[in-house]
Formats: structure tokens, sequence, C-alpha cells
């Protein structure tokens, strides 16, 4: 039997890493030993965690910027070479923000910003990234090693209410734009995964406008909620198993949250 991998030789990009899942998944991805190049707006935030995995004996380069940006998204891809040496094998997809509300009731101001960054800059990178990974797999072996793309979609975007119907919509969106590239790109060695996470403590919750008594509501119900570092442990758990295996499609919920 094949043993899991760990990340020694990996070459990892995250967007937005400078909170919440991608953050937390930057630093158990380079704890494990994979350098990694970090994406976020905020520099200062970005410049933060490089230090952090750097003093921690890890490798990390910071690709400040909009991961809407085709001019960024080639900037991490290109970085990864530059600063590592080689092209990225493993992508995880992360930057992207809610926003709370119904079509009735939430702002339409904020709708194409929502797509924008959880849709269309998933879709860019989507090609971006795959054309690139594609491009390492050998005919002969697609699988000789492992190469993924991880995308963070949403419990939400399973289980549409009304509660986010713009959000929910949004990653109901990028899980089928996931699902068909894993369609495309698994025959030829790449796995492409959709992680589809519940409700988890972040800066999430205050970008999409909650209520404090909402999340407070929550945590009553549904207590203990899932931390980033949660999702970051399964994100390690999928790259790290051998190339030819794929969990492909995973829903992570705290154990209390029953609906969405
Ligand atoms: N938290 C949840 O309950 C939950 C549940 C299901 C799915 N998710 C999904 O998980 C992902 C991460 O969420 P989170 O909970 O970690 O949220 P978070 O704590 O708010 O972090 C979001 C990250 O995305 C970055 N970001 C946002 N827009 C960006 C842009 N245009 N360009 C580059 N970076 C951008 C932010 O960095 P800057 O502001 O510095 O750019 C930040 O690092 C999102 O796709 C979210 O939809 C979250």
């Amino acid at each position: 039997m094949s043993e899991p991998e760990q990340l020694n030789n990996r070459i990892a990009v995250v967007t937005g890493a400078t909170a919440g899942i991608g953050r937390a998944t930057s630093l158990a991805l380079a704890s494990q030993g994979a350098s990694v190049v970090v994406n976020g707006r905020r520099g200062d935030r970005l410049d933060a965690l490089v230090a952090e995995i750097e003093s921690a004996g890890g490798r990390a380069f910071a690709v400040t910027g909009n991961a809407c940006e085709q001019s960024v998204i080639d900037a991490m891809l290109d970085g990864a070479k530059s600063a590592f040496g080689r092209e990225a094998d493993l992508v995880v997809i992360n930057a992207g923000r809610g926003l709370g509300g119904s079509i009735m009731t939430s702002d339409p101001d904020q709708w194409d910003s929502i797509f924008e960054i959880n849709v269309m800059a998933a879709a860019r990178m989507l090609r971006s990234a795959g054309q690139r990974l594609v491009g390492q797999c050998p005919e002969s072996d697609p699988v000789a090693k492992p190469r993924d793309i991880v995308v963070l979609g949403s419990n939400v975007g399973r289980h549409i209410s009304p509660f986010s119907s713009v959000y929910g919509s949004s990653k109901f969106a990028v899980g089928a734009l996931a699902e068909a590239t894993r369609r495309e790109l698994g025959p030829k060695g790449v796995r492409v995964t959709l992680i589809a996470p519940g409700i988890v403590l972040s800066e999430f919750q205050e970008v999409a406008g909650y209520t404090d008594e909402l999340v407070d509501g929550f945590k009553e119900k549904f207590e203990p909620l899932l931390e980033p570092e949660d999702i970051a442990r399964m994100i390690s758990f999928v790259v790290t198993q051998p190339a030819g295996v794929h969990a492909c499609d995973i829903v992570i919920r705290s154990t209390r949250q029953d609906y969405p």
C-alpha cells in the first residue's frame, strides 16, 4: 500500500492568505514542508505571514494584490518559479467573501463584487493554474506525482437558502467550475478538489455584514464552531494522499451544525 505523501517537494500558491482559512492553510502547508506563495491585498499582513513561516524554518513568498486580476494571478504562478525554482504544483483558490441577506434584502451594489472574486477570479486561476499543472504531467504516467488545485466552495453552495442567496449562488457556481475542471484535468493527472465548509469563525462574518446577534446565534446552536485550522487540516489531508487517490468533494461542518 502507498504511504501518504508529505509536502517537502511541493510548491504551493494560496490566495486570500492574510486571514482565516488561507492564512491557516499557508501555515499548515509550510509546516509540512511546502514552499508557499501567499496572496492577499493587505501587504503588511502578508509580510508578517512570510516572516512567521520563515522563522519556523519554512519558505514563503508574498504576492500582494487583487486575486481577481490576471496580472496578479500570473505574478503568483510566476513567483513560484522565480522564488522557489519550480512551477507550483499545489494551488489553493481560497480568496473570497460572503454577503448576508437574500435577493430582497442584500445590497445589490455588492453583487458584482461577490461574483467577481468568488467565481470569476476562481475561473481565471483554475484556467491559469490548470494549464501549468497539466503541462507538468508526463503522458506516460500522469499520476507519477501529486498535482492539486483546491477550491473553497461552501456548504451554502449546496443548500441554497434565502439567508445568503447571492453568496450561496456564487459558491454553487464555483462548485460547478471545480467539478467541470476535475472532469477535464483529472484524467491528465491533476486533482481538482472542492472543499465546502459550514460555518467557520474568521473575518468572513464581519466582511459579510453579519450582525453580532446572528453570529451569537450560530455559536449558541452549533458550538464548537469550526476554526480555520480545521479546514487547513482537511486540505492537508487531501493533498497528502497518494497521487492516484482523490478525495474530490468534501463537506466539513461542525458536528452540531444540522443545517445548512
Ligand atoms: N468562514 C466561513 O464560514 C466560510 C464557510 C464556507 C466557505 N468559506 C470560504 O472560504 C474562503 C476563505 O474564507 P475565510 O473564512 O477565511 O474568510 P476571511 O477570514 O474573511 O479571509 C478571506 C481572505 O480572502 C482575501 N481576499 C478577499 N478578497 C480578495 C481579493 N480580491 N484578492 C485577494 N485576496 C482577497 C482576504 O484578504 P485581503 O482582504 O487582505 O485581500 C482574506 O485573506 C472564502 O472563499 C469563503 O467564501 C468560508
